[in-house]
């Protein structure tokens, strides 16, 4: 019993009820102190690689140490090798973060720690998912004939998307695999060279190999170029290649351009392929009435990926995969061993039938708790805030003749960079603004004081700041502004 009060495990069962009511009340205080003080916390880790492994024990403790300690190691030895993307002037990649009532949701789910696999395992975590995935759906302005379903990433959602696309070709592949089949045509998949590298990994995972994608140009806002499209399946069917399948972009990753999925719809449905829409990032926007238009045209795809964790401040992980073909998708994932077999299997909706996983963790709840928290209203206001504060950074960048915009800003991204007056020739002159805007952006992200990063659009390194987190206000971005041009007046 003593030994419980000073928070070691007792010798048989889990904590004490006592132990876990204080030491649930400390780590709740510690994660608000954690945010209260974020800001003075350096956002990209400064430690070096190995730093944490060598301060770490190389075995495992053979007796329970007190919880005291291990909340103060947390301190001590964890929160130093963090890269703090709760920080409010994190702008690096696609700017995402966590909310109070999602950290709520994440631990009740812990707490419940319900396995998802079919209705009776936990009723809760289905029908509330299918409740909560109708809500965000009409949030999105997307249409009634779309059911959700929850995967961990994008990158799984959309494998998810292309695997029902692959089953509806008709081509046994569920029974009979692709290996060592003679009578396979080359099965290919279309993506703009602005996709996401998850598409090329989906293709890799389904066995289809990355010489089923293909990548098609972009235009001058980097958009799929649909001419290119209809160019490109035209040649590959009368080469005999089956083109099943066209993933659009809405909201690319280094540019959140947006394909023109209207003017693709009618490509698709005349090669009778799936459309896929990878919205991970630009999905979460949609629910913002006047930006409901990035949207258009996805009402009639075939299935559409929207990731709740990148811009509707949901904790890591949880994407949404759209689909107009559920019979199609569970086709190819649903096996139902004995042991997995119900009275009411008929009547509901059983999550491993559409996927790899059979254990499926209680995602829905914490998106439910967010959406009720925040209302649809606030989840918007705070979304066009983003889009503000891109705007007016992207502003600033314009009325600046030492600084150029690279691409659009249709969101919460810009994309930029610094283009000082120099002599050199063209070609030179390219090449030093890459050293030179390398060195502004890792000049910045030294200072622990915002952390962004960077692409290459055109071949010329461009910076991106992203605005998506919770916390960030008008202050951060003026801030992040200033940084870099300091940086620039020392580099130049
Ligand atoms: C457009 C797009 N699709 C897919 C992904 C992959 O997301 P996830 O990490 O959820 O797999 C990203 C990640 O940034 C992305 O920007």
């Amino acid at each position: 019993m003593a030994e419980e009060e000073d928070g070691f495990a007792p010798a048989l069962g889990d904590m004490s009820a006592a132990e876990f009511r204080r030491f649930g009340h400390e780590v709740i205080d510690w994660i608000s102190d954690y945010f209260e003080r974020s800001e003075e916390l350096p956002v990209l880790s400064q430690i070096e690689p190995g730093d944490l492994k060598d301060q770490l024990p190389a075995s495992p403790p053979l007796k329970g140490e007190p919880m005291a300690q291990i909340i103060a190691d947390v301190d001590r030895l964890i929160v130093p090798a963090l890269t703090h993307w709760s920080h409010p002037s994190f702008f690096a990649y696609f700017a995402t973060s966590t909310s109070a009532p999602g950290i709520f949701g994440e631990l009740l789910s812990a707490a419940f720690d319900n396995k998802a696999m079919l209705w009776r395992t936990s009723p809760a975590s289905t029908e509330l998912e299918e409740v909560t995935l109708d809500w965000l759906r009409q949030m999105m302005g997307l249409d009634k004939g779309y059911t959700g379903i929850i995967y961990d990433t994008a990158s799984v959602s959309s494998m998810h998307a292309i695997a029902a696309a692959r089953e509806g070709v008709e081509l046994r592949i569920r029974e009979e695999g692709m290996s060592g089949r003679t009578d396979l045509p080359l099965l290919r998949v279309y993506v703009s060279e602005q996709a996401h590298s998850s598409i090329e990994k989906c293709v890799i995972a389904l066995g289809l190999g990355q010489r089923s994608l293909c990548k098609v140009p972009t235009d001058a806002e980097f958009r799929m170029d649909v001419a290119e499209l209809k160019r490109a399946i035209e040649e590959d069917k009368a080469k005999g290649h089956v083109p099943f399948c066209i993933v659009a972009t809405v909201g690319t990753t280094s540019t959140s351009s947006i394909d023109p999925v209207p003017d693709m719809i009618p490509i698709g449905e005349a090669h009778a392929m799936w459309l896929h829409v990878d919205a991970a990032y630009a999905g979460s926007a949609a629910v913002v009435p006047e930006l409901r238009n990035i949207l258009a045209g996805c009402d009639r795809a075939d299935s559409v990926a929207v990731n709740p964790h990148k811009w509707l401040f949901t904790p890591f992980d949880l994407s949404v995969l759209y689909c107009r073909h559920m019979d199609l998708l569970r086709r190819a994932f649903a096996l139902v061993p004995e042991y997995l077999k119900t009275p009411e299997q008929e009547k509901v909706r059983s999550g491993s039938d559409y996927g790899i996983q059979l254990g499926r963790r209680f995602r829905a709840l914490k998106l439910w708790m967010i959406i009720r928290y925040f209302g649809h209203e606030g989840l918007a206001a705070r979304i066009r805030e983003h889009c503000r504060l891109a705007k007016l950074f992207a502003s600033w960048v314009e009325g600046s003749p030492e600084w150029e915009l690279m691409a659009p800003v249709p969101l919460g991204l810009v994309c930029f960079r610094a283009c000082p007056q120099t002599d050199s020739a063209e070609e030179t002159r390219e090449k030093r603004l890459d050293v030179l805007n390398e060195a502004i952006m890792h000049g910045v992200n030294a200072t622990g004081k915002a952390l962004l990063s960077h692409t290459r659009l055109n071949d010329k390194l461009t910076l991106r700041l992203s605005i998506g987190n919770i916390r960030t206000t008008e202050k951060q971005v003026r801030q992040v502004w200033e940084l870099l041009n300091e940086e620039l007046k020392k580099l130049r």
